[in-house]
C-alpha cells in the first residue's frame, strides 16, 4: 500500500463526527432562564410595596459596591414586556422568578395588600400568551423589613410561620397559572452571608448557636411553606426547594472516592437538603454542633422533610474535590491549589463536574426522582465593541463545559428535567452591585437598553437542537 491509499483509507474511516451525533438531551428538556424579585424589578414604592432588609442594606453607605441599589435596578416591573419578549427571542419554554414578599405583605404578616399580586397576575398572563412556563420563587432572600425589626427575622420562628402564610396566600392566588413552586432560594448562602458573615442582609454576625437556629427556622420555613401550598393550591401544584448545595467532586473518579464524595455530599448539607430529605439531622452534625445545636421538636422535623415533588439544584461550581480517607468521616477534602482557575466573580471557580456530581449525588443518596438546574451561569467582563456587539466568548465556554457534563449526567438516566439559566438579563448582583454581569442580554442601567450577547446566540442554538452545540 502506498503512502497515499494509506492516508486516504485513514481519512474515510476517521471521518469526523457529524452534527447529528452531537451530545442531545432527552426530548421535552425544559430550557429556560432565571431571575430574582429584588435583583430586577425596581419600583420599590409602588403598589404599596413594604421595605425589604435588602432596601436597607444597600441604602448603608460601603455594603455594596460603589454604592449601587436596586430601587430602579432593570425597572423590570415597568418593562416586563418586552422582558418577556427577550425570553421568546431564546425559545425559551420556562421561566424562574421570585415574588417579592414585601409586596403581598408589607408588613410581613397581617394582611395582605390588596395589590400586591397585580404585577405578577400581568408577568403571568405575559408568560403563558407567550408560551413560556412560569416557576415560581417565593423567597429570594427579600425579608419583610418589618419582620426583621420586630423579633429578629429568622432568628425567631415566627418568621417560618409568616412564610408559610404568605406561600399558601400566594398558592392560592397564583396556582391557576404556576403549577411549579420553589419554596426557598439557596437557604446556605443567605444564611451564611447575611447572618455569619455579615456581608449580605441583614448584615448580622451571630454567634454559632444563634447561626444553627436561623439554619434551623429556615429549614422549617421551607416545610411549613410545603404544607401551605399543598393545602391551599390547586390539585397537582408541585413545590421543592431550590438549593445550592455542598457539592463534592470525587478528585479521580475511583469506585471508593466516588463513594467518598456522596458521604462528603450528604454529610455537608446536613443542616439543609439533608434534613429536608431524610427528616433528620445527621449525628456527625449534631456532634459538631454540641451546645450549639439549634433548639427542635421532632415535630419540626417531620414539618421539615414534608415530601417534595422536585429538588431544585443551583449549581456554579464544586465546594470540595475530595478522595476517600481513612478518617471517622471517610472523606478528606483537597485544599484548591492557588491556581485553580475562575470566572469574574472570584470566587466562580471553574468546575464543570458539579453539574454531573450534583444531580447524581442526589438522585443516588436520596432516591430523588426529579431534578430541576435551577441556576447556573457566570460573570464575564463583557466588554462592547465599537458597534455594541459583545463576544462573551469565556461566557460560552464555561456554559459549554458545564452543560456538556450535564448531558452527561442525562445520558446516563440522572433524572434532571430542566434548566435555568442565571441570568435572562445583568441585573444587581447583591454586594457586587452592578459591577458583576451574569446576563445573557447586556443592560446599559443609564437606557434600560438590553442586547443580546454572542452567549444569547449560543443558548437559542442549545434549545433549538436541544443538543450541547
Ligand atoms: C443567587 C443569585 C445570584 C447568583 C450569582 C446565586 O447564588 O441565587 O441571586 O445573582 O448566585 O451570584
Amino acid at each position: 500500500m502506498s503512502a497515499e491509499s494509506g492516508l486516504a483509507n485513514a481519512s474515510k474511516e476517521n471521518s469526523l463526527p457529524n452534527r447529528s451525533l452531537r451530545p442531545g438531551f432527552p426530548s421535552g428538556f425544559l430550557w429556560g432562564t432565571a431571575t430574582s424579585a429584588y435583583q430586577i424589578e425596581g419600583a420599590v414604592n409602588e403598589d404599596e410595596r413594604g421595605p425589604s432588609i435588602w432596601d436597607r442594606h444597600a441604602h448603608k453607605i460601603g455594603n455594596i459596591l460603589n454604592n449601587g441599589n436596586a430601587d430602579v435596578a432593570n425597572d423590570h416591573f415597568h418593562l416586563y414586556k418586552d422582558d418577556v419578549q427577550l425570553m421568546k427571542a431564546l425559545g425559551a419554554k420556562a421561566y424562574r422568578f421570585s415574588i417579592a414578599w414585601p409586596r403581598v405583605f408589607p408588613a410581613g404578616a397581617g394582611a395582605p395588600n390588596p395589590k400586591g399580586l397585580d404585577f405578577y397576575d400581568r408577568l403571568l398572563d405575559e408568560l403563558l400568551a407567550s408560551g413560556i412556563e412560569p416557576f415560581a420563587t417565593l423567597y429570594h432572600w427579600d425579608l419583610p423589613l418589618a419582620l426583621q425589626d420586630r423579633h429578629g427575622g429568622w432568628l425567631s420562628r415566627e418568621t417560618s410561620e409568616a412564610f408559610a402564610h404568605y406561600a399558601g396566600h400566594v398558592a392560592k392566588r397564583l396556582s391557576d397559572r404556576v403549577k411549579h413552586f420553589f419554596t426557598i432560594n439557596e437557604c446556605s448562602r443567605f444564611v451564611n452571608l447575611g447572618h455569619g458573615h455579615g456581608s449580605d442582609a441583614p448584615g448580622l454576625k451571630l454567634s454559632r448557636a444563634e447561626l444553627n437556629q436561623v439554619r434551623h427556622n429556615v429549614a422549617l420555613g421551607h416545610g411549613l411553606a410545603v404544607r401551605s401550598i399543598r393545602t391551599q393550591g390547586r390539585a397537582g401544584t408541585r413545590v421543592g426547594p431550590a438549593e445550592n448545595i455542598v457539592t463534592c467532586v470525587p478528585a479521580i473518579e475511583t469506585p471508593a472516592n466516588i463513594r467518598a464524595a456522596e458521604i462528603a455530599t450528604r454529610e455537608l448539607n446536613a443542616g439543609y437538603l439533608t434534613v429536608m430529605l431524610e427528616g433528620k439531622y445527621t449525628d456527625a452534625f449534631l456532634a459538631d454542633a454540641g451546645k450549639d445545636a439549634p433548639q427542635f421538636t421532632a415535630e419540626d422535623l417531620d414539618i421539615i422533610s414534608s415530601p417534595i415533588d422536585f429538588v431544585g439544584l443551583n449549581v456554579y461550581m464544586p465546594e470540595h474535590y475530595v478522595v476517600a480517607a481513612d478518617n471517622a468521616q471517610g472523606f478528606a477534602p483537597l485544599p484548591f491549589p492557588d491556581s485553580f482557575p475562575h470566572m469574574d466573580s472570584a470566587w466562580l471557580k471553574i468546575g464543570p463536574e458539579a453539574m454531573y456530581w450534583g444531580p447524581r449525588h442526589v438522585a443516588k443518596l436520596w432516591d430523588v426522582k426529579s431534578i430541576y438546574i435551577t441556576e447556573n451561569g457566570t460573570s464575564a467582563a463583557d466588554q462592547p465593541d465599537t458597534a455594541g456587539n459583545v463576544y462573551d466568548v469565556d461566557r460560552i465556554m464555561y456554559l459549554r463545559n458545564y452543560l456538556t457534563q450535564l448531558q452527561r449526567a442525562t445520558s446516563e438516566g440522572v433524572p434532571v428535567l430542566g434548566y435555568f439559566l442565571w441570568s435572562l438579563m445583568d441585573n444587581f448582583e447583591w454586594t457586587d452591585g452592578f459591577e458583576k454581569r451574569f446576563g445573557l442580554y447586556r443592560v446599559d442601567f443609564n437606557t434600560q437598553r438590553r442586547t443580546p450577547k454572542l452567549s444569547a446566540s449560543f443558548y437559542r442554538e442549545i434549545i433549538a437542537q436541544n443538543a450541547v452545540v
